[in-house]
């Protein structure tokens, strides 16, 4: 059984709390693409854990994967492992497996994403993780690999191929060049460390598959900031859309069983870039203050606004969702009229769709229909029939318009707090 998650709109859509709802039922859990621009949240037992890096799943007995197509910065998932022990989850080798191929984020990728990002004058937002230039660096065939910070003579021996080049490009740019050969040692020693979780994840993948095992990809960002389909140039650098978790963990198409896409009741977007619905104003501040819109890797403001629908369909082609889940529904309580933005109106015609590119989104006027709203808590509701009326319907419609069933509800950000519908 596989089984692909994805964020279906802009990130940050509770991929962490769905990913780690379902986990216990899943004997794999691993991650495809990005690196720690993520910040998947889960919330169990009343601790709240941020998690950049490890699967989500980290909390029940499942294997855990870092796949071939993720940048990893060594030191963050150091940090990250020593805020788990300290919560009393040991993650050993023998629960995370890294790839020997997974590109390893350098100090110098670091520097130039923000050396690169104070120099635009159409800024993107990005999380200043170093993400863009270290996919860059993969593309560009230069990249450092988990394998390499294991081997103390390949890497000096790659690092003294590439750091000229960096130390040209960050001086370029007005930076320190000594930022290209800064901590080596350290990236050595954490090598070493993490020597014992080098694996093949293809070969385990396949391998669980083969024996009847149960395998959950866990995606990272959203749709629409895919490289590929998303909202060019207010994207991240990796692939973020289903299809993407095949490819990058090296698994045959023919293998996926289930695609469920997390989608927000309402709609986030941090950092630059079009969002139609966008409401700067009072409803936008009720939904970032309720539902605590603050992104979890860099605290910034997340701006909100109401479900987008067209921008839902085109996530629905480019994953080709079997299921959804449906999270944050609890947030909408107390906002009458609910509003669904069914369609835009571009150059004076309507569209039911999103347009392909970026620069016709962002002069996209929405067309909403209003549905009556409710004043409940429903944070406490443990069935879909005892939801208020017109959150029912709003959800009934919801799932009409999007033509892929709801198979999950998310009434806030524990772990009891979800139904299936
Ligand atoms: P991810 O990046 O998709 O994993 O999402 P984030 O963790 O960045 O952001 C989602 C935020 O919403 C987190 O703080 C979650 O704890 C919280 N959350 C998830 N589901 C719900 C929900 O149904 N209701 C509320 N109120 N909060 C939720
Ligand atoms: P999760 O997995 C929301 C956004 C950044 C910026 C753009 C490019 O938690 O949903 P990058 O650092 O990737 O080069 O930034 O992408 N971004 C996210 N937004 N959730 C995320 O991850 C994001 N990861 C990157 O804000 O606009
Ligand atoms: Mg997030």
């Amino acid at each position: 059984m596989f089984t692909i998650i994805t964020g279906a709109q802009f990130g940050d859509e509770g991929k962490g709390k769905i990913v780690d709802m379902m986990a216990c039922e899943y004997d794999v859990v691993a991650r495809f693409q990005g690196g720690d621009n993520a910040g998947h949240t889960v919330v169990a037992e009343g601790k709240t854990y941020k998690l950049h890096l490890i699967p989500s799943g980290v909390l029940f007995g499942a294997r855990l994967l870092i796949g071939p197509g993720t940048v990893m910065n060594p030191g963050i998932l150091m940090e990250e492992l020593a805020m788990l022990s300290e919560n009393g989850v040991e993650v050993p080798p023998s629960r995370l497996g890294i790839d020997a191929k997974t590109s390893i984020i350098m100090p110098y990728h670091v520097a130039l994403d923000g050396l690169r990002e104070s120099k635009r004058a159409v800024k993107i937002g990005t999380t200043n993780r170093g993400i863009g230039f270290a996919y860059v660096d993969k593309v560009g065939r230069e990249e450092i690999q988990m394998a390499d910070i294991a081997d103390r003579i390949r890497f000096l021996q790659k690092l003294d191929e590439i750091a000229p080049l960096k130390e040209n490009a960050i001086k370029e740019m007005g930076g320190d060049p000594k930022i290209a050969r800064s901590e080596v040692q350290e990236y050595l020693k954490i090598g070493q460390r993490l020597k014992p979780y080098i694996t093949d994840v293809s070969k385990e993948i396949n391998q669980a598959l083969k024996e009847g095992k149960k395998v959950l990809a866990e995606g990272a960002q959203g749709t629409h900031l895919d490289i590929i389909h998303g909202t060019q140039k207010f994207v991240t650098s990796s692939s973020t859309v289903a299809g993407s978790a095949c490819a990058a963990l090296g698994v045959g198409p023919t293998k996926v069983n289930e695609v469920l896409g997390v989608v927000k009741a309402y709609i986030t977007r941090v950092g630059e870039g079009p969002l139609p619905t966008e409401q700067k104003n009072e409803t936008g501040e009720h939904l970032r203050e309720k539902g605590g819109e603050f992104g979890t890797t860099t605290g910034r403001p997340r701006r909100c606004g109401w479900f987008d629908m067209p921008l839902a369909q085109k996530a629905i082609n480019l994953n080709g969702y079997t299921s959804m889940a449906l999270t944050k529904l609890d947030v909408l309580s107390g906002l009458d009229p609910v509003k669904l933005c069914t369609g835009y109106e571009l150059d004076g015609k309507k569209l039911d769709y999103m347009p392909e590119l970026s620069h016709d989104v962002a002069r996209c006027k929405p067309i909403y229909v209003d549905i009556p709203g409710w004043h409940e808590d429903i944070s406490n509701t443990e069935d879909f029939t005892d939801l208020p009326e017109n959150a029912r319907e709003y959800v009934q419609k919801l799932e009409d318009l999007m033509g892929v069933k709801i198979k999950y509800i998310s009434v806030g950000p524990g772990r009891k707090q979800t139904f299936m519908k």
